[in-house]
C-alpha cells in the first residue's frame, strides 16, 4: 500500500516536470514573434478593412483577445461568426488567419495569410490590443 501511493507521486511529479518543459518549449515558440513587426503586417494588410477602433469592412480589433468571436457590438457579422462558440486567443487567431473558412465555415473574411512568422506576429500584436479598464 505505501509503496504504492509512493509510486503514484513519482509518477505525479514525473508529469508536472514534464508539462514544465513544453509550458518553456512554448515560451520560446511565442517569444520569437514580434508584436512590432505584427505591427507593420497590420498596418500594410489588415487595415484595408479592420482598424483598432472602429467598425470598417471588419470588425475593430480592440480587445480582440478573450473576445467572443463575433462578439463586437454594432457590427453585422456573419451567421457563421455570431453562432460560433470560439473564444478568441493565441492558438484559435493563429488558425483564423491561416484559413478563416476551415475554422469557422461560412465566415465572410475574404483573406488569409500563408506565412506562418507574419501571423505569429500579427498575433502578438493583437494580444497588446487590451481594453484598460
Ligand atoms: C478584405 C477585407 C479583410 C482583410 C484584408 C482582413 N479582414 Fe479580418 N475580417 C474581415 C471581415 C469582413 C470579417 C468579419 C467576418 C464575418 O463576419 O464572418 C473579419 C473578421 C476578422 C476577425 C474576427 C473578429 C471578431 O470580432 O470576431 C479577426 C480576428 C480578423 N478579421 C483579423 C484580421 C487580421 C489580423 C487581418 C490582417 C492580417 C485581417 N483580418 C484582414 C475582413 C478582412
Amino acid at each position: 500500500m505505501r509503496s504504492q501511493s509512493h509510486r503514484a507521486v513519482i509518477s505525479g511529479l514525473l508529469l508536472m516536470t514534464a508539462s514544465l518543459a513544453m509550458a518553456q518549449s512554448n515560451a520560446i515558440a511565442t517569444g520569437s514573434a514580434s508584436a512590432i513587426k505584427g505591427k507593420e503586417i497590420y498596418d500594410a494588410r489588415c487595415s484595408a478593412c479592420h482598424s483598432v477602433d472602429d467598425n470598417r469592412v471588419g470588425p475593430m480589433h480592440l480587445g480582440v483577445f478573450d473576445r467572443k468571436a463575433g462578439g463586437v457590438k454594432n457590427y453585422r457579422y456573419s451567421d457563421a461568426l455570431k453562432k460560433s462558440k470560439i473564444v478568441w486567443n493565441r492558438d484559435n487567431l493563429t488558425a483564423w488567419l491561416a484559413n478563416p473558412e476551415m475554422l469557422i465555415p461560412g465566415q465572410r473574411m475574404g483573406y488569409a495569410m500563408d506565412n506562418a512568422q507574419d501571423r505569429d506576429d500579427v498575433v502578438a500584436y493583437l494580444a497588446t490590443l487590451k481594453v484598460i479598464k
